[in-house]
Order: C-alpha cells, then sequence, then structure tokens
C-alpha cells in the first residue's frame, strides 16, 4: 500500500517556549520569515504526501489561516505590485490539502495520534512532529517511504546520539538489516545511558501502519498520565515488524528556545538571499566573544 496520508501533531502546549507560545502556537514560530510548520508541510508535499491531516487545540486557530486563502493580502500585495510575495502567499494557501482535527484535551501525542483514526482510515500513514526540523537533499519523509516501500511495515526515524543524552529519548533496540536500515527489536523511553540499549533514538518521523490505532487504543495512561506514542510501538511490535531508518541529513530540535535559535542560524547561512550578508554578521559578532 502506499502512503498517501499524514498526521501532523501540533497540539501540544509548547510550554518550553512561553510566554511567547501564551497567545500563539508553536508551530507559528518562524525559522527565518517562515513558520515551522510549513516547512513540515512543504517536506510531506515533497514526499509525494498531498492529504495531510493537522492537530491542533484551542489557541491554534493562526495554523487553519496560515494555510488558508487571504483576499485581502492579495489584493493589497498587488495594489502595491509586490507579486514575488503575492506569488508567495498563493502557493502557501495552495499547499497540499489540508484537515484539521481539534484535540480537546492535550492527552499526549498518541492520544494525538488516535483521534485521527477515522480521518486515517485502514491505512499506512506517516507522522510528522513540527519540533523537529530536517534539512536533507532527499526529503527525510521521501527516505522513509522507499523503506516503508521496501518492507510494507511501519518505520521510525532514528539518529545517533551521544550515550549520554539518551535520556531525552525514545530509544530504539535494533539489529542492522540494510544499509541504514534496523529491525527494531524493542523500544525504551528516555533511557539513562546505562540503560539505553543503543545509541539509536527516534526523531520525529515515523510511518506507522493502521493497526497502531488498536494499540495506541489498549495503551493506557502511561508517563505524564498522557496516551504515549512509545507504548504504542511497543503493543506494535508484539504484532508486527519495526524497522528504523538512520536518515540522511541535519536535524534541528526546534522544540527549545536554544534548538529554534540553531536552526534559525544554519537555515539562514543556508539561504541564498541572507546567508552571506548574516555570515558576514556572525564573523563580527564572534570576534567580541
Ligand atoms: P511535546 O512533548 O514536545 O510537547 O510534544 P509540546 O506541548 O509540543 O511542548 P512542551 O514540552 O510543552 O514545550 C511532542 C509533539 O506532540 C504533540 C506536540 O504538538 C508535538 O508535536 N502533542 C503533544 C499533541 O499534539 N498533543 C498532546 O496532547 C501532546
Amino acid at each position: 500500500m502506499k502512503v498517501r496520508k499524514a498526521v501532523v501533531t501540533a497540539a501540544g502546549w509548547g510550554t518550553r517556549f512561553l510566554p511567547a507560545t501564551k497567545a500563539q502556537p508553536k508551530e507559528m514560530l518562524p525559522v527565518v520569515d517562515k513558520p515551522l510548520i510549513q516547512y513540515i508541510v512543504e517536506e510531506a508535499v515533497a514526499s509525494g504526501i498531498q492529504q495531510i491531516i493537522v492537530v491542533t487545540a484551542l489557541g491554534k486557530r493562526a495554523i487553519e489561516d496560515h494555510f488558508d486563502r487571504s483576499f485581502d493580502l492579495e489584493s493589497a500585495l498587488r495594489a502595491k505590485g509586490n507579486l514575488s510575495k503575492l506569488k508567495e502567499i498563493k502557493r502557501v494557501s495552495e499547499m497540499g490539502e489540508i484537515s484539521y482535527i481539534r484535540q480537546k484535551e492535550q492527552l499526549g501525542l498518541g492520544h494525538a495520534i488516535l483521534i485521527t483514526e477515522n480521518l486515517v482510515g485502514g491505512e499506512p500513514f506517516a507522522v510528522f512532529l513540527p519540533d523537529d526540523l530536517i534539512q536533507s537533499d532527499v526529503p527525510a519523509m521521501a527516505q522513509m517511504v522507499e523503506v516503508f516501500n521496501r518492507y510494507q511495515a511501519s518505520v521510525v526515524a532514528v539518529e545517533r546520539v551521544p550515550k549520554e543524552a539518551t535520556s531525552a529519548y525514545g530509544i530504539v533496540a535494533a539489529e542492522p538489516v540494510g544499509e541504514r536500515v534496523f529491525k527494531v527489536t524493542g523500544l525504551v523511553e528516555k533511557p539513562s545511558p546505562e540503560a539505553a540499549p543503543s545509541n539509536l533514538a527516534i526523531v520525529g518521523r515515523y510511518i506507522l501502519t493502521p493497526e497502531i490505532f488498536q494499540a495506541l487504543h489498549q495503551t493506557g495512561r502511561g508517563k505524564g498520565n498522557e496516551i504515549q506514542l512509545t507504548d504504542g510501538l511497543q503493543l506494535l511490535l508484539k504484532q508486527q515488524p519495526i524497522y528504523a531508518y538512520e536518515f540522511t541529513g541535519k536535524r534541528h530540535d526546534a522544540g527549545t528556545p536554544l534548538g529554534l535559535l540553531k536552526a534559525s542560524v544554519e537555515i539562514a547561512l543556508s539561504r541564498s538571499d541572507i546567508g552571506p550578508e548574516f555570515s558576514a554578521y556572525l564573523k563580527d559578532v564572534v570576534r567580541w566573544l
């Protein structure tokens, strides 16, 4: 089966960004001049996935407005002759086929995925966590779709992390089965370095088979009284194989202020329009450190 749909989980509180996220969604924070969630939708579309389901919550309306058409803004830009921005904002409103579902209570990532069950239907689907921005020549999700097509099983994106950082991630126990591909034998949520079965950390890209919904139904409230995706994956692993894929590309953890700052610097430096001037500025700043 083909991966045609994606779920983007955007209902979290974004506490780490308070007070910035008191009255605006974390997913709308910009990296240079694009909100985080736009990078994600662009990655989905560039990976051949058009049907995008965004899980939102109270206070997240700006996300819907961002991908909607704004006739007033379009005519204002047209009147000013600002045709390049006009083209850009029209492009944003034409990206993918986006639908929204509200998570009425923030009961965790597993719960956010569970409420999309009827929208996803009985087919494999991609999951994107907008906190993880991945820069790569081939979009990270496109790489994962290729792995899914080969194995027809769930695939989690993994990245090697320093041993001392394992306690910040879900870590897989896994055996290599191909180039950058591993067969998962176990999953542990945030293990201490001593308890970690490997240094392969799960990051915010998944392709899941529809059986995950059954598993999430069975998963009770776990850590933080939330339904944890890792717990659901552990149940799924008892029924069917799960693969881990070490994607190529640079991941930025945009879920914390420092991570967002680093992502902004690197993405700005990679841009041809502002990169050279920004680079000169940074070199100047660094001289004073
Ligand atoms: P995080 O654990 O990063 O939580 O969620 P958060 O609310 O986004 O940020 P902090 O920790 O409060 O600063 C991981 C992903 O799961 C989504 C988030 O939007 C993020 O994409 N999520 C989390 C939901 O959609 N619903 C939830 O109930 C919890």
